[in-house]
């Protein structure tokens, strides 16, 4: 009889999976070899391998084009490295917590793009991300934190539980732009695991580091699929504190993950395009008239002879005709062609055939003010296809004053949370990376005052964007001289969430009155990162000594709820976080079902077969038990067969 697998409980190992896709290609460069510590580990056979891409390899000193800086090395081990760490849920600061699909992650970028890789590897549609800039006053998280303090005296620093820290970046560091790739490097090379085929990255920036990120994602997301750098007028007057140029804008840069997937949008038309729709049809339908003759570039006839042909209409049956000759059928019907302002030959805009098709969809119509019959189609304003972004941006609703006085009227003190993007400008990026009425999931994780939450729920009560959220944000903490500090903010988590809850409340009250108010989704599921819900022990079961040996009976912490077990579970079998729970209590026992029965858990002990067999009996996909939780061996021996007979399509594991 087998006992139920355990679970991993650590963030995926890149290094293996990397190993995996080479033994893909490459089997037999794929071999075993003995590790620092003398055990036998899968390995790649480096000669073999350069032997099978013979000639196109540049190794040792030579010359080569790519970004290196000092530390690129130990950036990339940052981002392949597994970590044990969890999310802890936390009801209290969450709203609608049950319900919700947002996710506030809190803690750092680093380790929560880790612990989502699994469950959310390929489904992001689009990320946002308006990293520190290295402006020369910034923090930096320093992943490795492990220099002798004494080093670091003079620098301005906040170390947390793990020994990472955040750094003021001054621009005197001889490390300068080093320490910003390495912070930016791994967090974009597991943002980009992320996102799904036809998913897409805007990052904002500016002349700070631009030069840098170009080449940085050019590397990680490849040259090809860059869509464009847009430069953003966030300050049309200029800074005045430039010496010589007065700075007025800064850049987004957008991504995809795979260009000849891309779907990308455009800006719904704005007032000053739906304005020109001015008429309406039978049905009610908003349309404008648009002349069929082709203007601009290549008007000509003998620009395109074949897109010169007649139209005929009869005023009296009031019918319509197309055709390639100009022989009139009768008396009444009046000759149609594209005539240019100078009364030469012009063309239309549609070839023949296309014009047979859509005839229906075009109008005679005599034009007072050049004294000729024309075509006009008629365009309607629903499914208009959306605005083609330019790469300069120079909206109003762009402008980074917007964005205090935004923050401002949700009750907040101007000085609590510095520059927050305007609602505009991440309006417009999600606009441009997402589809209408597609569901799609959107990730910011350098969260700050949560803006995008606001744009988000904006967006959704307009109906114009069916949207999921993840945000993840540090709980950096707040200067005690700060005016955050001041107003009860200890860290600038707190500053995220308070603004999502009055963000929330704010648009549902404004638009009260608008039908389907109620089902849009303002609420947020808050998930703190934590070590591991597990003792050391789980993970390296061959170095219990004897002494530990009477503690071994329990492998969960103390101080960790059934909750915090459940999200462990859910993160590590790569079940979406964001799926409804339920808690029901069957035999005395408390089991969670999520999303009906896509997982039951049960994390309590004493549980005993009866209750294994009402489980089985649901059919869950998934079902887990904690290993030290059985009433007895039997029990723990028996389960597995239990499902075997009873749902044999479960899967049944262990923690
Ligand atoms: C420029 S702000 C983002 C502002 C945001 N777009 C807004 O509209 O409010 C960058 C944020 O990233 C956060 N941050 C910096 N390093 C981080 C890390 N390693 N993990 C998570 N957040 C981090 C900082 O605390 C800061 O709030």
């Amino acid at each position: 009889m087998d006992k139920p697998d355990t679970l991993d409980m650590h963030s995926p190992d890149f290094t293996d999976q990397n190993i995996e896709k080479l033994a893909e290609l490459f089997p037999n460069c794929v071999t075993e070899a003995k590790n620092a510590k003398g055990e036998l580990q899968k390995s790649i056979d480096f000669d073999l391998l350069k032997q099978e891409l013979s000639n196109n390899i540049v190794d040792g000193p030579r010359e080569r084009y790519h970004l290196n800086w000092p530390g690129k090395r130990e950036a990339l081990l940052t981002a392949n490295t597994p970590i044990t760490k969890t999310l802890r849920p936390c009801r209290e600061e969450s709203v609608d917590f049950d319900s919700t699909e947002n996710l506030f992650i809190e803690g750092d970028n680093l380790d929560a793009l880790k612990l989502l890789q699994e469950t959310y590897l390929g489904k992001v549609k689009m990320i946002y991300i308006d990293p520190p800039y290295n402006t020369g006053n910034d923090f930096v998280y320093d992943d490795n934190f492990t220099a002798d303090k004494d080093e670091y005296d003079l620098v301005s620093e906040q170390k947390d539980e793990e020994g990472g820290r955040l750094v003021a970046n001054l621009d005197s560091n001889g490390r300068f732009h080093s320490d910003w790739l390495d912070m930016m490097y791994p967090r974009l090379k597991l943002a980009r695991n992320l996102l799904k085929d036809d998913g897409v990255i805007f990052i904002s920036i500016d002349d700070n580091e631009v030069h840098n990120l170009r080449k940085v994602c050019d590397e990680i997301f490849g040259g090809n699929n860059l869509l464009g750098i847009i430069s953003n007028t966030n300050n049309p007057k200029g800074r005045s504190d430039d010496k010589f140029i007065a700075t007025a804008h800064e850049y987004i840069a957008v991504y995809s993950r795979n260009i000849n997937f891309t779907t990308v949008h455009g800006f719904e038309p704005d007032e000053k395009i739906t304005k020109r729709y001015n008429k309406v049809d039978d049905i009610g339908k908003v349309y404008r008239e648009m002349d069929l003759r082709k203007t601009g570039d290549s008007d000509k006839r003998e620009d395109r002879p074949d897109m010169f042909y007649y139209f005929f209409y009869d005023e009296i049956k009031n019918s319509l005709r197309v055709s390639k000759s100009n022989e009139k059928s009768n008396h009444n019907e009046i000759d149609i062609i594209p005539l240019k302002d100078d009364k030469s030959h012009g063309r239309w805009r549609w070839g023949f055939s296309t014009a047979q098709e859509k005839i229906n969809t075009v109008y005679a119509k005599f034009m007072p003010k050049r004294k000729i019959w024309g075509i006009v189609e008629k365009d309607y304003l629903e499914g208009r296809p959306a605005v083609k972004s330019t790469s300069s941006w120079t909206f109003k609703d762009v402008n980074s004053e917007r964005g205090s006085e935004q923050f401002i009227e949700l009750g907040f003190g101007k000085e609590v949370f510095q520059r927050p993007k305007p609602i505009g400008t991440l309006k417009r990026c999600i606009e441009v990376g997402t589809i209408p009425n597609e569901e799609s999931l959107v990730l910011d994780f350098f969260a700050g005052s949560a803006g995008i939450a606001q744009a988000i729920y904006e967006l959704g009560s307009a109906k114009k964007r069916k949207l999921k959220l993840i945000l993840i944000q540090l709980p950096e903490v707040t200067d005690e001289k700060s005016e955050a500090h001041k107003a009860g903010y200890s860290t600038i988590a707190e500053i995220s969430k308070e603004r999502i809850r009055r963000a929330g409340k704010k648009i549902k009250e404004d638009n009260a009155d608008k039908e389907g108010i109620d089902q849009l989704d303002t609420g947020f599921r808050v998930l703190k990162i934590d070590s591991s819900n597990m003792k050391d022990v789980y993970y390296a079961p061959d170095a219990i000594s004897q002494a530990d040996l009477v503690d071994q009976t329990d492998n969960i912490k103390d101080d960790r709820s059934s909750e915090d077990l459940l999200f462990q579970v859910l993160l590590d079998w790569g079940v979406d976080l964001s799926l409804p729970i339920s808690k029901e209590t069957i035999e005395g026992k408390t089991v969670f079902f999520v999303d009906g029965n896509a997982l039951c858990a049960c994390f309590d002990k004493g549980i005993t077969e009866t209750l294994v067999k009402a489980l089985a009996k649901r059919e869950p996909l998934r079902a887990v038990f904690r290993d030290a939780g059985y009433s007895s061996d039997s029990t723990k021996i028996n389960i597995k067969q239990i499902f075997k007979l009873v749902s044999p399509s479960t899967e049944v594991k262990g923690i």
